[in-house]
């Protein structure tokens, strides 16, 4: 089966084409970031009005470069959320528009979902079962998963999500949007031991998180910092982002083993932007290897927004028989 999937549910448009004999035939991505970084962080009417130009240029685009005719298609899949609904409506409203004219099923595809699965795009996938950490800037969850569609909560953010709580210290370091992996690179200058941060709720038991306070503490640090004579200096910035990143990669990796510990399992995937971070990378790897676990991971640029991660859910919920009647429906908020 051969899948068209379309990613609009924020400031990336992201199309693939995935086929589930041959793999990933083809994906292209258009970043709106540079237009909402001037406001400090996305615009949702900016955005859906970015995403009404921009996809079905890059549809037929990127069919033409692969030599991929509409009538090999064998369905469609979209981001149906969560996210920014009129985003959202821009790739439910085409993407179900587009199968009805070529007469294929299509599918709304929950955009956690694509992040959780996109570990298996690359080329020693997962086995199922596995603990899933996602962590966006929008979510901070630990899955269960048994299988495509089998998913069991297990902990999630109490207030910011992980990528949210790195977006809001990065605007305090006066660092522009998105923050993540700026936050990472100023690190790179840190020096370790200087500054040590809380890791919160890792003394309580269960697998929530919480990053608010965390964010609090930064914000007072640096206002203590700032009040010095000699006021804030790009080292002490350098110190504060390490520190911060340490606290944020130590408590994920905390809860992680104690995911691995309390379902038994052996397998770890990470998913979503953060999943990109390589200080939690390293951390978690060293933490699985103590448990004799293996961890997985997305390639980065599929860590982030992308269309390939829904076009291969898609692909799997239409294998199983999942079709969308013809309402274009999206969701701002949707659980898992
Ligand atoms: O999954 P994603 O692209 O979009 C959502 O669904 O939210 O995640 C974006 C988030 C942002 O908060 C961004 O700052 C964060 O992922 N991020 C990172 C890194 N790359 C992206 N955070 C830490 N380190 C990174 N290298
Ligand atoms: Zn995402």
């Amino acid at each position: 089966m051969r899948v068209l999937g379309l990613e609009t549910s924020c400031d990336e448009t992201g199309i693939a084409i995935y086929d589930s004999e041959q793999g990933l035939l083809g994906d292209a991505l258009y970043s709106q970031i540079e237009m909402h970084a001037r406001y400090g962080g996305v615009i949702p009417e900016l955005a859906s009005r970015d995403h009404v130009r921009k996809t079905l240029p890059m549809i037929r685009q990127l069919m033409a470069d692969k030599n991929i005719s509409a009538a090999s298609i064998d369905g469609v899949a979209y981001t149906a959320g969560p996210g920014l609904i009129g985003a959202l409506l821009v790739g439910a409203a085409l993407g179900r528009s587009l199968a009805l004219a070529w007469n294929v099923p299509a599918v709304g595809v929950h955009h956690m979902e694509g992040h959780l699965l996109a570990p298996m795009l690359e080329e020693h996938p997962p086995q199922f079962p596995f603990v899933a950490l996602l962590v966006s800037g929008g979510h901070t969850q630990l899955v269960a998963v048994n299988g495509i569609g089998e998913y069991t909560l297990l902990g999630e953010s109490l207030d910011d999500a992980a990528g949210e709580a790195f977006d809001k210290v990065a605007k305090m370091l006066g660092l522009s949007y998105p923050g993540g992996p700026r936050v990472a690179a100023l690190a790179q200058q840190g020096q370790s031991g200087r500054f040590e941060f809380p890791r919160p709720m890792v003394n309580r038991p269960g697998l929530d998180f919480s990053f608010s306070g965390l964010k609090t503490y930064v914000r007072n640090t640096l206002a203590e910092l700032a009040a010095r004579p000699d006021g804030l200096t790009e080292q002490d910035k350098a110190d504060v982002a390490l520190a911060f990143e340490e606290a944020v990669v130590q408590t994920l990796v905390i809860k992680c083993r104690r995911a691995l510990e309390h379902t038994g399992l052996k397998s770890l995937i990470i998913a979503g932007g953060v999943s990109a971070n390589t200080r939690l990378r390293e951390g978690l790897q060293a933490m699985v290897e103590s448990r004799r676990a293996r961890l997985f991971y997305a390639q980065p640029r599929f860590c982030t927004d992308n269309g390939a991660m829904i076009a291969y859910a898609g692909c799997q919920r239409l294998m199983a028989g999942q079709r969308e009647g013809l309402a274009i429906r999206a969701r701002a908020r949707w659980p898992m």
